[in-house]
């Protein structure tokens, strides 16, 4: 009694010490009370009263003990927390969104060719957009209908970048040719929303500005970056086009990799897809980023995102990628 009257744990491993002193079924109260079967019942009556105080005096010391230190580990628990046997708790990883993957792979394969990453700012300014890059003033573009303006600002309206050629503009402004870089970023145009066009999207804008660049160089640099991206073999046809800064312009077709030209209606049963637009970079925009268009000449592509990833992983509505729908990002890989 006088024992346990004075104890006093400082923490839980003595509280527990206490318990294996008196109160397990090889402790003090329970040998007594074996012994206390023995003895004659004269004794017992006056001996009972005692022993079940002793008894309650224990346990409610315990209990109080036990309290003060709640929340503590006990030894059993440690022993439990240490027990390497023991299955290991799920740890819910994310998964990468398709397009950083791809806009991942896609950087890879120009940053082998020593091209760099640049990036310019979403919300631009008309110059950066469109006059830099020989955008003439009535140009459909400029119109309204797909650009989102942010505010009016005499002659050099602020408006969501329309395309990432703004940021060859930006590079070319900065430095000194030579330039090689690649450009991902987001781009807006005002268009309704469905499975084949979306408000904003993704490219990667391409630039390289140097002595004696040729459009042997611009095709050789695409075929083997769709090599790379798509598997060897693929096929690549460019068609004549028109962009106001390059000149001349050209769209590039990969053939199908989701039919493989037996038909299908990512590629609308013609067997070819086209994935980007390029050319050689007009030297009116040379000139404008105060660069010497007699000696220098360089190549730019820009290409769509969306339309890369949709044929990697035969994804046919764009509406998928903003819609955080778990059951389609989940289908891609994790990565730590
Ligand atoms: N900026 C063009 C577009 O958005 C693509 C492009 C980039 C074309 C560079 C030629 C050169 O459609």
């Amino acid at each position: 009694t006088e024992e346990i009257n004075q104890f006093n744990p400082s923490n839980a491993t003595d509280v527990e010490n206490f318990r294996l002193k008196f109160l397990v079924s090889k402790g003090i109260v329970k040998a007594l009370f074996e012994e206390f079967k023995t003895v004659s019942p004269e004794e017992k009556r006056v001996l009972g009263k005692v022993l079940n105080e002793f008894k309650q005096l224990a346990e409610n010391k315990f209990n109080e003990a036990q309290s003060q230190f709640a929340g503590a580990p006990s030894t059993q628990n440690k022993r439990e927390e240490g027990d390497l046997t023991l299955p290991g708790e799920g740890f819910q990883l994310g998964s990468r969104h398709p397009l950083s993957l791809v806009r991942k792979e896609i950087v890879e394969i120009f940053k082998k060719l020593g091209f760099i990453v640049a990036e310019g700012p979403e919300i631009e300014d008309d110059w950066h957009n469109f006059s830099a890059l020989n955008f003439p003033p009535e140009h459909p573009a400029r119109d309204m209908q797909d650009t989102f303006f942010v505010e009016k600002r005499d002659g050099n309206d602020i408006a969501l970048r329309t395309h990432t050629s703004s940021v060859q503009v930006r590079l070319m402004e900065m430095g000194k040719p030579p330039f090689r870089a690649i450009m991902p970023g987001r781009v807006y145009r005002n268009e309704a929303i469905s499975a084949r066009a979306h408000c904003f999207f993704h490219q990667v804008e391409g630039l390289y500005v140097d002595e004696n660049v040729s459009f042997a160089d611009l095709k050789q640099t695409l075929f083997h970056f769709v090599q790379e991206l798509y598997g060897e073999g693929t096929k690549v046809r460019f068609r004549p086009s028109y962009f106001p800064f390059t000149e001349p312009s050209a769209e590039m077709d990969i053939s199908c990799t989701i039919c493989k030209g037996d038909g299908c209606n990512l590629c609308k049963y013609s067997g070819w897809v086209e994935i980007l637009g390029c050319g050689m970079v007009d030297p009116n925009v040379l000139e404008n980023c105060g660069i010497d268009s007699k000696k220098y000449s360089g190549f730019a592509f820009g290409m769509g995102i969306e339309r890369i990833t949709n044929l990697k992983y035969e994804i046919r509505d764009l509406r998928l990628f903003s819609e955080n729908d778990v059951r389609f990002l989940s289908q891609f890989e994790t990565e730590i």
